[in-house]
């Protein structure tokens, strides 16, 4: 991104403060999807602002990391209810409901998986329905042991919507994602962890903690390699081995021409000359 549309991104308004709230902390952006008393539903409001909060931290020096959560007792309760369905349906408009569904799909996976930074989903407690969306297309996922998690949509009578089935082929076996969209029962951050929805959980007072040292070590490393490797890999996973060979080697030069800080000629160098570091056990030194 050139500097005169960094620029621009830092000096316009902070598109948040309604329904979500941004603060930063050493590179981390903590975006919290903000209505609790909703328990953070999803409702258009909220899909719209989280399209302008994701373009605008594109840009914003100030996160390097992106951490996603939810305020109070729910990371969400997943589409709302009143909101993003029997309003939209009261319409009685196919323009409307397009408009809404555009919105949603447009951060919760559309910019979220391949966004420029890496992503990482702090489930708090609740994550239901269309909450699976945002949480998969997060990189990596931490959850508090006791959060719940929920396919609820055929407790309510309907198939799970937008690309929620399609998230879980992406993370979780077929007999667990079965098994949930099915009965509808929920299960919790422990049992998320087993199923490999989420990549840990941990007791509700370390949460905080553990990710923000991942976090952390995601801010502290080379940007633009990250960005091509998270992007590599997920673009992959739906292509022929042929393609993605030729594909990933593109991305793998694509990298190198944009790594301005030449990550790959001073880590050999560390490596084979200076001898002051195994690649296998650490990350180099960039100031050498
Ligand atoms: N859509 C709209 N409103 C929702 C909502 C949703 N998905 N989830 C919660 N709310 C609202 C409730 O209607 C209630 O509003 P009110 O205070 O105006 O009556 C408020 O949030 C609190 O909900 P409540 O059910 O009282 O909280 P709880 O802590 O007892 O239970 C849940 C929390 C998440 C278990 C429960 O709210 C629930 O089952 N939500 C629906 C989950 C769902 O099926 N999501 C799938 C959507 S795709």
């Amino acid at each position: 991104m050139s500097a005169a549309v960094n620029d621009e991104r830092r000096g316009a308004p902070e598109p948040w403060g309604d329904t979500v709230q941004v603060e930063f902390e050493d590179g981390i952006a903590w975006v919290t999807l903000n209505r609790p008393d909703k328990r953070n539903a999803m409702n258009p409001a909220l899909n719209d602002e989280m399209v302008r909060v994701l373009d605008h931290l594109e840009g914003d020096d100030r996160c390097r990391v992106l951490v996603l959560t939810g305020a109070g007792e729910s990371f969400s309760a997943g589409m709302d209810l009143k909101e993003y369905f029997r309003e939209v349906d009261a319409t009685g408009s196919a323009a409307v409901q397009t408009r809404v569904r555009r919105a949603s799909a447009e951060w919760q996976w559309k910019r979220l998986a391949h966004w420029i930074k890496p992503t990482i989903a702090m489930v708090n407690g609740w994550c239901f329905g269309g909450a699976f969306t945002p949480l998969v297309a997060c990189d990596l996922a931490i959850a508090d042991e006791r959060a719940q998690f929920g396919l609820s949509e055929v407790n309510w009578g309907i198939p799970p919507g937008g690309v929620v089935s399609r998230a879980l082929a992406a993370t979780v076996s077929q007999r667990d994602a079965l098994y949930h969209i099915m009965t509808g029962e929920t299960f919790d951050g422990t049992e998320a962890a087993r199923m490999r929805l989420v990549n840990e959980a941990v007791p509700a007072e370390r949460l905080r903690e553990r990710t923000r040292e991942l976090a952390s070590k995601l801010a502290s490393m080379n940007q633009v390699v990250l960005h091509a490797a998270k992007v590599g890999y997920k673009v992959a996973a739906d292509m022929p081995w042929d393609q993605s060979e030729d594909y990933l080697y593109a991305k793998l030069d694509q990298s190198q021409f944009a790594d301005q800080a030449g990550a790959r000629a001073k880590g050999l160098s560390q490596f084979l000359d200076d001898k002051t570091y195994r690649p296998g056990l650490s990350t180099f030194d960039p100031e050498k």
